[in-house]
């Protein structure tokens, strides 16, 4: 999520109409320091309070296929009125309003005082409570000439990202996303637009494939979730600190999976683990910064924080470089000595089945810069994410009792005497995927997707988009929408039918957008579902685990909705030491959906 005080574009035609009333205020919520090395996953815990509550909701309706050339209808809301700015004083807004003559959408009304609350890092929840008051489109002016146009409803969300980035209609680009992550991204298809990111995301899909996926579940996923099992026996019964040991957990699984490199964070610390937590942190805070000081060229001179990131930067691009050195002078070693292997598209190296490897055995004309900031956009991209899903899908499933018994059931029928899965039986635990795909329903990862118009243009409700115009796709205010889901606040997995494909956006009409759509969805998501089912069934075969009373567990976000404070819990093995495992009543379990 990128800070509103890093904005400064310009609103033209998009001007306060019918003031909007506000919608309340909310406790601050800052950026807890959290997450990497070992030792923060034992950290003490703190608070007590109160959780939140999940249970129930209906299916999505059967989605539409995909159509780029649709023209919306040009419907108009007429509603005229004020709206406050919450970074600029209110007569800088009224006077933005004179200037900018009539527009089609309700305005938001937030004073400067709602300023500190929303600079906490939960933007996302002041935008649903907004959404409640005003509707699913409207503006939310950030100084008087500047604004975020934000967007709750499916056919915007379905037009918008479909036009993002689209051969065919252009219409909206990745905005300010690039400018809080560029220092770490560099020119990594993940930031990247145009001619750059179509070849380059061309390029690396295809490493993706099916016998990766497999080979990964086998060699990655269970290895790096049987490592956690272990290390939380270790720490049996004491309180430990769950978000922090999944952060680990994903970061190890990435570095593997991606650059065959093992960071180890799970047991071990290294500079190289530091330098990766540093640079997510700072993207973090500099999608939360009141002020983007750090766009001021040499920031780092004067300014710690830059300095650390600065260096954190090199670390790991020095790394990166060597891991591409290294591989690159393996293949052509094998090269000469005639042993290479093909560069099939389903190619799977047997001593180095990561990306890193597939990419430099596909003999792409491309640089070691890019493909450096490439395998680093998937590293940041794959690494949190996968992290916060586990860490709200364990806690959804111990707030609902009910729930948790039906996904283990699921998981020892399967599995029998066997304590991990293979590639092969993750068909056979739908309930247990569709746990994963209600947590993201209710905790989507980033809650808000950023664009900005490149060109003028209307939302299929008819509202006028101008050129410039910023636009936020608020993906939680879709997912928790009363209009969108019924239920929409309950924690219920049945609602995806179990013999059925698992929910994404086509099939639910946009209405289900975890990993965005269009041309820019997520590249990693067959990935991300893979590798958190792998985690959720090993955890749940083996051991047992409960949330340790009385925490106050809120949410804060930077590029996904996580914990303040982190998630504790108490984890031991089931049953004791020694336990035996249930035996295999897998023709009992409906075999359906297959983990797509
Ligand atoms: C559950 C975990 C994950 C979630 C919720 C998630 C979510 C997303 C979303 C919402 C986007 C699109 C952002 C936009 O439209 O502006 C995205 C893009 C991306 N994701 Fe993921 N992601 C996850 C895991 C992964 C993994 C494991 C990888 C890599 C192995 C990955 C790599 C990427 C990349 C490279 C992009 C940029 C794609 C592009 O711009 O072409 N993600 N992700």
């Amino acid at each position: 999520m990128v800070a509103m005080a890093a904005l400064d574009v310009r609103h033209r035609g998009m001007r306060p109409a019918r003031s909007a009333r506000r919608a309340g205020s909310f406790g601050p919520r800052l950026p807890a320091p959290r997450r990497g090395g070992r030792d923060s996953s034992m950290a003490p815990r703190r608070a007590e309070g109160d959780r939140s509550q999940p249970p129930a909701g209906p299916p999505p309706t059967q989605g539409e296929a995909e159509d780029d050339d649709y023209v919306p209808p040009a419907v108009s809301i007429d509603s005229a009125g004020a709206g406050k700015s919450f970074i600029s004083p209110r007569w800088l807004t009224e006077l933005g309003r004179l200037w900018g003559g009539a527009s089609d959408v309700p305005v938001v009304e937030a004073v400067p005082d709602d300023v500190k609350d929303l600079l906490g890092g939960a933007l996302f929840q002041a935008l649903y409570r907004w959404m409640l008051t005003s509707g699913p489109i409207y503006l939310l002016p950030t100084g008087p000439i500047s604004s975020f146009l934000i967007v709750s409803e499916p056919a915007a969300a379905k037009h918008i990202l479909r036009s993002s980035d689209n051969a065919r209609r252009n219409v909206y680009g990745k905005g300010l996303v690039a400018e809080v992550s560029k220092f770490l991204f560099g020119d990594g298809f993940a930031v990247a637009d145009g001619q750059l990111w179509t070849a380059r995301r061309k390029a690396v899909a295809p490493s993706f494939h099916k016998r990766y996926l497999e080979t990964m579940v086998d060699r990655v996923f269970v290895p790096s979730a049987v490592r956690l099992n272990d290390k939380l026996k270790r720490e049996a019964d004491n309180e430990v600190d769950i978000e922090s040991c999944f952060s680990q957990l994903t970061l190890d699984i990435i570095g593997k999976a991606v650059f065959n490199y093992d960071f180890d964070s799970l047991t071990a610390d290294s500079p190289v683990i530091q330098a990766v937590y540093t640079a997510l942190k700072e993207t973090e805070q500099r999608a939360t910064d009141l002020l983007p000081y750090w766009k001021l060229p040499f920031a780092s001179l004067f300014d710690e924080r830059q300095r650390k990131a600065e260096d954190a930067v090199r670390v790991i691009r020095k790394t990166t470089e060597e891991l591409i050195d290294r591989c690159k002078a393996i293949v052509e070693e094998e090269d000469a000595a005639g042993s290479g292997s093909g560069s099939a598209e389903d190619y799977v190296d047997e001593q180095d089945p990561s990306i890193l490897r597939f990419l430099i055995q596909a003999r792409d004309e491309v640089s070691s810069t890019q493909l450096r900031d490439d395998l680093l956009s998937m590293l940041v991209a794959g690494h949190e994410t996968t992290a916060s899903v586990l860490t709200w899908t364990i806690y959804l499933l111990l707030q609902n009792p009910e729930c948790l018994r039906v996904a283990r059931e699921e998981v020892d029928s399967i599995l029998g005497q066997r304590k991990v899965p293979q590639y092969s039986d993750l068909a056979d635990m739908p309930y247990t995927l569709r746990c994963i795909s209600e947590s993201m329903r209710l905790y989507p990862h980033p809650p808000v997707l950023i664009r900005r118009a490149l060109e003028d243009d209307r939302l299929p409700g008819g509202q006028f988009v101008p050129k410039g115009q910023d636009v936020i796709v608020s993906v939680y205010n879709i997912h928790h929408s009363p209009d969108v889901w019924e239920d929409p606040e309950a924690f219920r997995p049945e609602r995806f039918a179990l013999d059925r494909q698992a929910p994404n956006e086509q099939n639910t009409d946009f209405r289900y957008i975890p990993f965005s759509g269009g041309p820019r969805k997520c590249i990693g998501d067959q990935f991300a579902l893979l590798e958190a089912h792998v985690a959720l069934v090993v955890l749940l075969r083996e051991m047992e685990v409960d949330l340790v009373p009385n925490q106050k567990i809120e949410m804060t976000t930077g590029a996904t909705i996580h914990t303040k404070d982190g998630l504790f819990v108490t984890a031991r093995r089931r049953g004791g030491e020694g336990a035996v495992l249930p035996t295999s009543k897998k023709s009992e379990v409906v075999q359906n959906a297959a983990p797509e």
